[in-house]
Parts: C-alpha cells; sequence; structure tokens
C-alpha cells in the first residue's frame, strides 16, 4: 500500500495529525495495535488546555469538547489543612476544560471514519525502514496474521511510551533522557456527586491527593502510593480512608468504587525526536509525571507543529519547518518537563523525607499561593503556554 504519511498508533497525536493533514489535502494511514473497543475505553488523563480545546473544536475533530466539557476556572493548592484557589482567568486570561481523553479519542476515530480515514486497528507494526530515503516504509501484521508494506514519504511514531518507531529515530529503544520516581498514583472511579466546585491537589503529611472529576455522578480521584502497591489490595473503605486522611478540612462524598488502576510514573525525553524522514511525537517523543496534567497537552502541541511543517514538506517541498521541529518542540517539551517535575516534588512527600524537607515544601506552597507571582507562574504553565507562531 501506497500513501502519503504512515502514522503509528491511534492516540490522541496520532489521530490527530490524520485530521490536521486531510484538512490540508494530505492523506495518511493510521495503524494501532489496539482494538477500537479498548481505545475508546481506557481511563487516562482529563484535563485540557484552552489552546488544545481551540485545536480540537476549530478543527471540527470535536464539537462535544465544548459542549459536553466544563470549563474549568482554577484549581485548589491545599496543604496544612488549608485550600488556596488559583485563579485562571483573572491571571493568565485562560481557563482548561474537563473533557476525559477517551471521549476525545472517540471524537476523532469517529471524525476520521466519517471521512473514510484508512484507520487500522488491530494491526501490530513489525518493522520501520529505509527513513534515510525519501521512500520510509512500514511493516504490520494484521488480527488474522496477514502481512502489509506501507510505503509512504514520511513516517510519524505516535505510539506511546512503548513506541515500536522510536529504534528508527533514536537508535534504540530506550534512547532518552529519564528520571523514575519513588511513588505512584492509586487511581479510582467512584459512583458519587463531586467533593468539590474544582480539582482540589493536595499536600498532606501522609502523602498527595488529588480530588478530580468526570460527572455529576462519577468522580475520578487518586492518592499518592507505593510504585509495587496492588490495585486490588485495599477495600473500597480503605481507600476512602487514605483520600480522607489526604484532604483533611475538605469532607469527601464517598460512594463504590467502580475501577481502580495504579499508575507508575516517570519522566522521559527520547534522544532525537527525528531521524531522516521519521519523527517522534507525544508520549513516544516524551513522558511527563501526571501532576502537571500536561501529557495530552503536550502531544497536541507536537502534532500541531509537525501540521505544518509536513504541510511545507509534503505541499511545498520546504524542509525548513521539519529541520526546525526537534528544537522548536523540546523548547515547550522541556518547559513541561520541568512543571510537572516541579508540582510532583512540590505535592508528593518522598518515603525518605526530612522533617526539613517537609518544612521546605511548605515554604515552597506559600512561595507560590501568597504571591501573584507565584501563582501566575503556576496558571500560565496549567493553562498551556501559547502554541509556536500563534498569536
Ligand atoms: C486528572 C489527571 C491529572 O493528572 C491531573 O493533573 C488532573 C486531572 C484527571 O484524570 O481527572
Amino acid at each position: 500500500v501506497r500513501t502519503r504519511v504512515a502514522i503509528v498508533g491511534a492516540g490522541p497525536a496520532g489521530l490527530l495529525l490524520a485530521h490536521l493533514l486531510a484538512e490540508a489535502g494530505i492523506e495518511s494511514i493510521v495503524l494501532d495495535r489496539r482494538s477500537r473497543a479498548e481505545i475508546e475505553s481506557t481511563i487516562r488523563a482529563g484535563i485540557l488546555e484552552q489552546e488544545t480545546v481551540r485545536v480540537l473544536s476549530e478543527s471540527g475533530a470535536s464539537e462535544r469538547v465544548l459542549a459536553v466539557g466544563t470549563r474549568h476556572d482554577g484549581i485548589e493548592l491545599r496543604f496544612e489543612g488549608e485550600g488556596h484557589r488559583i485563579d485562571f482567568p483573572s491571571l493568565t486570561g485562560r481557563s482548561v476544560w474537563l473533557y476525559p481523553q477517551h471521549e476525545v479519542l472517540k471524537d476523532l476515530i469517529a471524525a476520521r471514519l466519517a471521512a473514510g480515514q484508512d484507520l487500522r486497528f488491530e494491526t501490530e507494526v513489525t518493522g520501520v525502514g529505509d527513513v534515510e530515503t525519501d521512500r520510509p516504509w512500514v511493516t504490520a501484521t494484521t488480527a488474522d496474521g496477514d502481512a502489509v508494506r506501507i510505503d509512504a514519504d514520511f513516517v510519524v511514531g505516535a505510539d506511546g511510551s512503548r513506541s515500536v518507531v522510536r529504534p528508527a529515530v533514536t537508535g534504540s529503544s530506550t534512547g532518552g533522557y529519564f528520571r523514575e520516581y519513588p511513588f505512584a498514583w492509586f487511581g479510582i472511579l467512584c459512583e458519587a456527586p463531586p467533593s468539590a466546585d474544582e480539582l482540589i491537589y493536595s499536600n498532606s503529611a501522609e502523602g498527595f491527593a488529588l480530588i478530580s472529576q468526570r460527572s455529576t455522578t462519577v468522580q475520578r480521584m487518586y492518592f499518592q502510593c507505593d510504585p509495587d502497591a496492588a490495585p486490588d489490595a485495599l477495600s473500597d473503605e480503605e481507600i476512602w480512608e487514605t483520600l480522607q486522611a489526604r484532604v483533611p478540612g475538605t469532607a469527601l462524598a464517598a460512594g463504590p468504587v467502580i475501577q481502580r488502576d495504579v499508575l507508575r510514573f516517570r519522566s522521559f525525553v527520547a534522544h532525537e525526536l527525528r531521524h531522516g524522514r521519521a519523527v517522534l511525537v507525544g508520549d513516544a517523543a516524551h513522558t511527563v509525571p501526571p501532576t502537571g496534567a500536561k501529557g495530552m497537552n503536550l502531544a497536541v502541541a507536537d502534532v500541531v507543529l509537525l501540521d505544518r511543517a509536513l504541510q511545507a514538506l509534503l505541499l511545498e517541498n520546504d524542509a525548513r519547518l521539519i529541520d526546525a521541529f526537534a528544537e522548536t518542540a523540546l523548547r515547550r517539551i522541556w518547559k513541561a518537563q520541568h512543571f510537572s517535575w516541579w508540582m510532583t516534588s512540590m505535592l508528593h512527600t518522598a518515603r525518605d523525607a526530612s522533617d526539613f524537607d517537609h518544612r521546605r515544601q511548605i515554604g515552597e506552597l506559600r512561595s507560590v499561593v501568597e504571591s501573584e507571582a507565584g501563582q501566575t507562574f503556576l496558571a500560565e504553565a496549567y493553562t498551556g503556554w501559547p502554541h509556536e507562531g500563534t498569536p
């Protein structure tokens, strides 16, 4: 098969790229190892930056994000039993939207299929080659065991943290800068009304907790746990006890826990984002810990840049933007890496933390909430920096 852009991975990055390229008249094929049902039901992130929402709605990729998503004008930082609200619009003129990632994926898949996009689920990529030429290719195996080969003008690895395209770009499957953290998040979905109007990020002596939402009847919450914790090791009662102890001063509305998972986290940036005619975007290129809600937003920012670069290359034979892609993308990627690391380190309690460490953390949180400059720094990063080249 022949196409212009072979996109590996039907996550937010791969699907949005296919959508934006199609708008510009560039055809692509999207491949994913997973089934459509799995992609549409896996619970992931929930917060979209204002620019992410703009790209999704203006491109026609998702109208539901504005109709069904909820605008959030602030978050609460909670420590020493007191809440401190950060008001986004007054500090930055921007807001964020709560709209779950799997809903974004449902919208993108529906839009791509309605437009007749070649979207292949349950198709596992087995090889990527000739990326140093103008005719790179991807080989894959379908669910029926048939082998396919796709010849393209460009190959995009949008296939997540265990990317199979990455070796063709970086020379190895691991090659990158990374950092591990000595904790993970225990995440739950529960049937309960919201416990607060806005998200609560809570630092407590017992460890971190995040009170998020999904709807008027279903909530998403997380608490810091050991990376080796087993999701089934705690009863519902123990989960609620742990969560409540970590948000002193707010009475949580409890209810049946309908899903639970343990998310390990790390920071990662691939050593190379592009080699010849292959490029990495989204989690294939970088992973952030979840505390700053940057993961999906960073994937969208990569794709906005790459879409422009591929249009210039494939429609006008102008390689300047693709040659600048990695350097331009990395500026935002490292800012997001810093923000995600900072929120994580400021809010979590390391197992070996000393009294000094804890008091210093409270001092850091006070420096943020008691200063308009501090609040603005957090709000600018959380709501998202402007996309490169947009007013
Ligand atoms: C959610 C996840 C995050 O990592 C975050 O920072 C905020 C919200 C969520 O799943 O709702």
